[in-house]
C-alpha cells in the first residue's frame, strides 16, 4: 500500500494503525440533517486512507500524498492551517484522550466534487486513534466526533450526514438515518438488480459563497423554527398552517425542508418495496424543490439534471450543499451512454467546463486496513 510505504520512508518505521473512511453522495435528504430531520446517503467507493503511529509527545507530524513535500510539524493547535486542520480538529477535540502522533494519508475522493472528502479525512484519521488509544468509540460517536471538529475547529456548521455516511454505510445498501434520535438502518439498494446505475455527474465548479450561504439557510431554518415555536423544522405537522404564519426566505426554506423529509420516507418506502425503478420521481421533486425553495442549486446543476432527463434518466437531482459540486442520475444502464451525451453536448452548448462522470455503487463505511 503506497500510504504505508511513504509513512515508513517519512518517520522511519511501519505505522501501528491503517483506517480507510469513504466519502459519500447522498440520495434523498437534503438540507435536512440540522433540521433534526432525515437522510438517506451511501458511502461512495472512493475514500481517505490513514496510516498512524501515536507519538508519546505532543507533536504532530502530516504527510499527505496529495500534498508532496515534508511532512507538516505541529506544535500548537492552533497553527494548522488549509487541509491539516481537519486532522489536528479531530485531535484537539479528543484534548487528554491522545497526545501527538505521525500520519500519513492518501486520498482518492475527486476534489471539488461535493463528496465529502473533509468528512472521509475526519472518520479515518478518528478511527485510526479510536483504534489505536483503545477509546472504545462507536462509529456514530467517531462520526460525531468528526462533525464536532469540522462546526467548532474549521468553522463549518455542517450537520451530521456526512461524517455518519463515511462511518456507517454499508457495502450494497444506503443508511436511513434519523438526524434528531441517531437511529440508522441500512437498506439494500441494488442498482445493477433492476438494470440501473447511478451516474455522479461531477459539473467540476464550485462557488465561493457555499459556505455562507450555508450557514445562511441554517439561520433562516432556526428562525422560521423558533417563529413556528418548534424545537426544529423537523416538528412542522401542520405544513399548511406553518407556512401561514410565515414569509418570503423563511416560509419557502420550511416549505423545502418539511416536504423533503415527506420525500425521504416516501423513498424508503419505494426501496423496501422493491421498487427501485419507481424512485425517479422523487429525485426529480427533491431538486425542483432545493432549485426553487430552498435556492441551492447552480445553473450547471440545473442544466446537468435537465440534460440527463432528456437523455433518458428516470429521475436526477443535485446532491450535498449545492452551489455546484455534482448531481446525480438514476439511469438505466441502456441509456448510460445517451445521458453522458446529452449532459456533455448541453454543457458545450452552453460553454460550461466539460463535466465528469463517475459510477456510484454503494460501498462500504469506515473500516481498518491494516
Ligand atoms: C453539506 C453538509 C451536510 C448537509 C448537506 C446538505 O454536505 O456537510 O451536513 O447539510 O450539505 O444536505
Amino acid at each position: 500500500m503506497r500510504v504505508v510505504e511513504a509513512f515508513a520512508a517519512a518517520f522511519g518505521a511501519s505505522p501501528q494503525t491503517v483506517w480507510r473512511a469513504p466519502g459519500r453522495v447522498n440520495l434523498i435528504g437534503e438540507h435536512t440533517d440540522y433540521n433534526d430531520g432525515f437522510v438517506l446517503p451511501f458511502a461512495v467507493p472512493w475514500g481517505v486512507t490513514a496510516a498512524l503511529t501515536p507519538r508519546d509527545d505532543d507533536t504532530i507530524r502530516l504527510l499527505s500524498l496529495q500534498a508532496p513535500g515534508e511532512p507538516v510539524t505541529i506544535a500548537t493547535h492552533a497553527e494548522s492551517k488549509g487541509w491539516t486542520r481537519y486532522v489536528v480538529g479531530v485531535l484537539d477535540l479528543l484534548g487528554d484522550r491522545v497526545r501527538g502522533a505521525d500520519i500519513a494519508i492518501d486520498g482518492d475522493v475527486p476534489q471539488g466534487a461535493g463528496l465529502s472528502s473533509s468528512a472521509a479525512l475526519e472518520v479515518a484519521v478518528a478511527s485510526a486513534l479510536n483504534d489505536v488509544h483503545s477509546l472504545g468509540m462507536t462509529p456514530m460517536e467517531i462520526a460525531l466526533l468528526g462533525q464536532q471538529a469540522e462546526n467548532d475547529f474549521v468553522g463549518m456548521p455542517c450537520g451530521i450526514m456526512d461524517q455518519a455516511a463515511s462511518a456507517l454505510s454499508e457495502e450494497g445498501r444506503a443508511l436511513f438515518l434519523d438526524c434528531r434520535s441517531l437511529a440508522s438502518r441500512t437498506i439494500p439498494f441494488d442498482l445493477a438488480a433492476h438494470g440501473l446505475s447511478l451516474l455522479i455527474v461531477d459539473t467540476q465548479v464550485h462557488h465561493e459563497h457555499a459556505g455562507g450561504e450555508y450557514a445562511k439557510r441554517r439561520a433562516e431554518c432556526e428562525s422560521a423554527a423558533r417563529k413556528l415555536g418548534v424545537a426544529a423544522l423537523r416538528d412542522v405537522t401542520d405544513l399548511a398552517g406553518a407556512l401561514a404564519e410565515l414569509q418570503g426566505d423563511e416560509r419557502k426554506r420550511t416549505e423545502h425542508v418539511v416536504t423533503e423529509n415527506h420525500r425521504v420516507e416516501a423513498l424508503v418506502g419505494l426501496l423496501r418495496a422493491g421498487a427501485v425503478t419507481e424512485i425517479g420521481a422523487l429525485l426529480n421533486a427533491s431538486h425542483l424543490s432545493l432549485r426553487d425553495l430552498y435556492e441551492v442549486s447552480s445553473p450547471e446543476l440545473d442544466v446537468a439534471v435537465e440534460a440527463a432527463l432528456r437523455g433518458g434518466a428516470r429521475g436526477a437531482r443535485m446532491t450535498g450543499g449545492g452551489f455546484g459540486g455534482s448531481a446525480i442520475a438514476l439511469v438505466p444502464v441502456e441509456r448510460l451512454d445517451s445521458v453522458q451525451r446529452s449532459v456533455s453536448d448541453a454543457y458545450a452548448e452552453r460553454g460550461f467546463q466539460a463535466p465528469r462522470f463517475l459510477p456510484a455503487v454503494p460501498a462500504p463505511g469506515a473500516h481498518r486496513l491494516s
